[in-house]
């Protein structure tokens, strides 16, 4: 065990398992899809998804990573020896690269438009100004492959680190003050003229645009958001002691991170609605938006660079969790050393990166194809961080309730004696409710 590393202390993992799962999901994926599916009714659905799924799944993944102490291949090979089970492993860490392609060249943008703000570039700044500088800024493509770059190396660097000191020490003062900013944010936004609006957009549903594709959006994104599917809160659950409570643990995550998403979109749609801007325009949208919302602050400039760089630090804690994935594996199966695991995995990811990167300069991959009428990052999106996610949650939820079965689950999550009153819920959910559910909603999008 030591020498895989663990937590210095619980709060220290629950820090760190809420610094994976806030992120570039909570403050740009959670609005920029909630825009796309039409607002409130995606909302709620999303809200449904992260209870009935999301909460089930990560109390799944805890308990199986502290059970076996092992990466996601190890981990279903520790139970199941000699099957194909542990190719529900390898699909999490291919996953994990591919998340961490497109990412991070959003977590470059993050960077860029730290800069941005600090030179000033937002100040007196309108809708117009701001879709055109998102547009060439988007459209360069050295300086994206650059930012890319950049932000995998400092990437690497943290998970090169280890695990106690490298990815607790980061999530600890400065998400809190990422969260009094947008607090700040959002009195700005709700005051702005014709904020109205946009409240109506974010708050009232309309039963009318239910459709299959914005439950799929809803599933994944909770997915997406939870760090689940892909093995990373498996992964965190290994470096975790006995005496922990994973319920509780799950409890708090699950409520930090959908906090955090839900008043990025009260910062979001106020100001878009107040500037008719159009919620639907994709991956661009709160970059198109920020500024202009913080063009309209005391101090504006300042307090834009502090929110994009601490939003860089929010999307760190979570790459150093996908990357920590593949690294994983490469250590406990392969006996790789952290190093050389870590550099050539962010490596793969970089060189998958730069088509995401270059896709804003009208690098529009299969664009002629009726069903992939997208850039390369939004298509990246759609294919790992939406549909590879949810498959991968679902041989999770199979495993954990059929192979490993839930009674071993339960002694995992109730060892030292920690009560879980919910527990027939919670087998109730993962044996049935989130496997069936996974397979419909999936099913409902191709046929
Ligand atoms: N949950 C992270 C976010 O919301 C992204 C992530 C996805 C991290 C999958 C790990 C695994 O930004």
């Amino acid at each position: 065990m030591s020498s895989r590393g663990n937590w210095g202390s619980r709060a220290g993992f629950i820090l760190a398992a809420a610094g994976s799962a806030v992120g570039l999901g909570n403050i740009w994926r959670f609005p920029y899809i909630t825009g796309k599916n039409g607002g409130a009714l995606f909302v709620l659905i999303y809200i449904g998804c992260v209870i009935v799924l999301g909460l089930p799944v990560l109390l799944a993944e805890f308990s199986l990573g502290r059970a076996t102490t092992r990466n996601p291949v190890g981990a279903f090979a520790a139970i199941r020896p000699n099957s194909i089970w542990h190719w529900t492993g390898y699909l999490g860490v291919i996953t994990g690269v591919m998340i961490l392609s497109f990412y991070s060249v959003v977590a470059g943008w993050t960077l860029g438009y730290c800069f941005k703000s600090l030179s000033g570039q937002f100040s007196g700044i309108d809708k117009g100004k701001a879709l055109a500088m998102f547009g060439r800024f988007i459209a360069s493509p050295w300086l994206q492959v650059l930012l890319l770059a950049i932000f995998m190396v400092l990437t690497i660097y943290i998970v090169i680190k280890g695990v106690a000191a490298g990815l607790e020490r980061y999530s600890k003062i400065l998400m809190p003050t990422l969260f009094l900013i947008m607090i700040l944010l959002m009195v700005r936004s709700l005051t702005l003229p014709g904020a109205g609006k946009g409240l109506l957009f974010y708050l009232k549903p309309d039963f009318a645009k239910i459709s299959g594709p914005v439950f799929l959006e809803a599933m994944g994104q909770a997915f997406f958001s939870l760090s689940l599917g892909m093995g990373t809160m498996l992964t965190y659950g290994s470096y975790l002691g006995k005496k922990e409570n994973l319920v509780s643990s799950a409890a708090w995550v699950a409520a930090l991170d959908t906090t955090i998403a839900i008043l990025s979109g009260f910062i979001i749609f106020p100001a878009l609605f107040s500037q008719n801007m159009e919620p639907g325009q994709g991956p661009g949208l709160v970059f198109n938006i920020l500024p202009v919302i913080f063009a309209r602050m005391p101090g504006g400039m300042w307090f834009g660079s502090l929110f994009f760089m601490l939003l860089a630090v929010a999307a760190l804690t979570s790459t150093i969790s996908i990357l920590e994935v593949p690294v994983a594996f490469l250590i406990d199966e392969k006996k790789w050393t952290r190093r050389k695991a870590s550099w050539l995995m962010g490596a793969l990811a970089f060189a998958f990166g730069v088509p995401s990167a270059l896709s804003g300069g009208g690098m529009k991959f299969f664009s002629s194809l009726p069903f992939f009428h997208i850039d390369f990052l939004s298509l990246w999106d759609k294919i790992w961080g939406n549909v590879a996610l949810s498959v991968g949650a679902f041989f999770i939820a199979v495993f954990v309730a059929h192979v490993w079965k839930t009674a071993n689950a339960l002694d995992e999550i109730t060892a030292d004696g920690a009560s879980f009153r919910l527990a027939r819920l919670w087998v109730i959910a993962i044996k049935y409710v989130c496997p069936l559910l996974i397979l419909v909603v999936l099913a409902s999008q191709f046929f």
